[in-house]
């Protein structure tokens, strides 16, 4: 057992105290925590069907701190427990896809009839509102933009609202689409801050305090903090936490954000699935910031280029085309790495 692993259970942070931080597993953290003591919990956790996505595209297949997935069957434990340490007469959030929705709406027998109000009542106690829409954006904000998939391009994921009690929301004029482009911050799922900034103001007051036990990055942290809520972050690996936060975190529980290592190099997919859109969405995003693809999906001057190559030509223009490509701030950690296979010897 390792000196993190050995951790003491944790405590929420005290009034006055903005956050904290632990290395934990989820279910234990969640444990550890007092009957009826937790405002909001917010929380994306790396539920069964990422496997789906993750051997469809590169989000997850090609990310080099891929995470253990939580099974399906442990979920009603999962809503079991923020159930417990929620205080009457508050919201819980849960992100994750259309399937795991399916799973949790089976396993909580929300498919009957409807309450009078229009809800639907769990078998852990919680009453099950709706699922509110993340509507992935171009990143202006103008347009949807879709990803990938033959069914209609996947371009929104789910936020299951969960009510213990009866607390009204802050703003009853919000709508359940919350527009916002992908987060573009290093880590594998990195929610729009966009988002968590108004699924927390909606749900708490100033000095509530605010728990996601799969942290990952701790965007919920850094959002709750900015709406002056306290936060319990939690997560088994803090890779990819944000820099602002690593103070709060146990010493040396954070290795570094990936941002700041160099990347593995990676190979882009060939051009033909940028152009069809069957590329994985990270892909997708470096074939758009390096300017191979338009906001829309479609080929720029600069791939149609590469495309009209034949195709032993084509890999020593790909790397040119990367390596010339002059690096920026903020840049897809996916394009990074492509750059870092451009400047690297390795050939197909
Ligand atoms: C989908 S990601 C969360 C991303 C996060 N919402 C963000 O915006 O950065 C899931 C996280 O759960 C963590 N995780 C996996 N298994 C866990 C467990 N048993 N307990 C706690 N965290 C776990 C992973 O390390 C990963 O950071």
């Amino acid at each position: 057992m390792t000196e993190l692993n050995a951790m003491p259970p944790f405590t929420a942070p005290q009034p006055g105290e903005p956050g904290r931080v632990v290395v934990s597993d989820a279910f234990d953290l969640l444990r550890s925590l007092a009957p009826e003591s937790v405002d909001l919990v917010v929380t994306d956790p790396p539920y069964e069907s990422l496997q789906i996505h993750r051997a469809r595209g590169t989000t997850t297949r090609l990310t080099t701190n891929w995470f253990a997935t939580v099974p399906n069957e442990r979920l009603p434990e999962l809503l079991r427990e923020v159930y417990r340490a929620l205080k009457p007469d508050r919201h819980f959030y849960l992100f994750c896809d259309e399937v795991t929705a399916d799973v949790i709406k089976q396993q909580q027998n929300v498919g009957g009839p409807r309450l009078p109000n229009g809800a639907r009542r769990c078998s852990c106690g919680f009453t099950y509102w709706k699922e509110i829409l993340w509507a992935k954006t171009t990143l202006d904000g103008a347009k949807i933009r879709g990803g990938t998939g033959y069914h209609y391009r996947a371009a929104s994921e789910r936020i299951l609202f969960f009510e213990k009690g009866k607390r009204a929301l802050n703003d009853l004029g919000i709508p359940d689409v919350l527009m916002a482009p992908r987060a573009g911050v290093p880590g594998p799922a990195v929610k729009p801050s966009a988002i968590l900034r108004t699924l927390i103001a909606q749900s708490t007051q100033p000095g509530e305090l605010v728990v996601d036990p799969f942290c990952g990055s701790g965007v919920a942290g850094v959002e709750a903090r900015k709406l002056e809520r306290r936060f319990l972050l939690g997560d088994i690996d803090l890779a990819y936490l944000d820099p602002s936060l690593a103070k709060l975190a146990p010493n040396g529980a954070v290795v570094a954000r990936a941002s700041e290592v160099p990347p593995d190099p990676r190979e882009p997919p060939d051009l033909e699935e940028l152009v069809e859109g069957t590329a994985g969405d990270d892909e997708l995003d470096a074939a758009r910031a390096c300017g191979w693809l338009d906001d829309d999906g479609a080929p720029c001057e600069s791939l149609e280029k590469l495309l009209a190559l034949r195709p032993k030509e084509r890999e020593a223009a790909i790397r040119r085309a990367l390596r010339i490509e002059a690096e920026r701030a903020g840049e897809p950690s996916e394009l990074r790495a492509w750059r870092a296979w451009a400047l690297s010897g390795r050939r197909r």
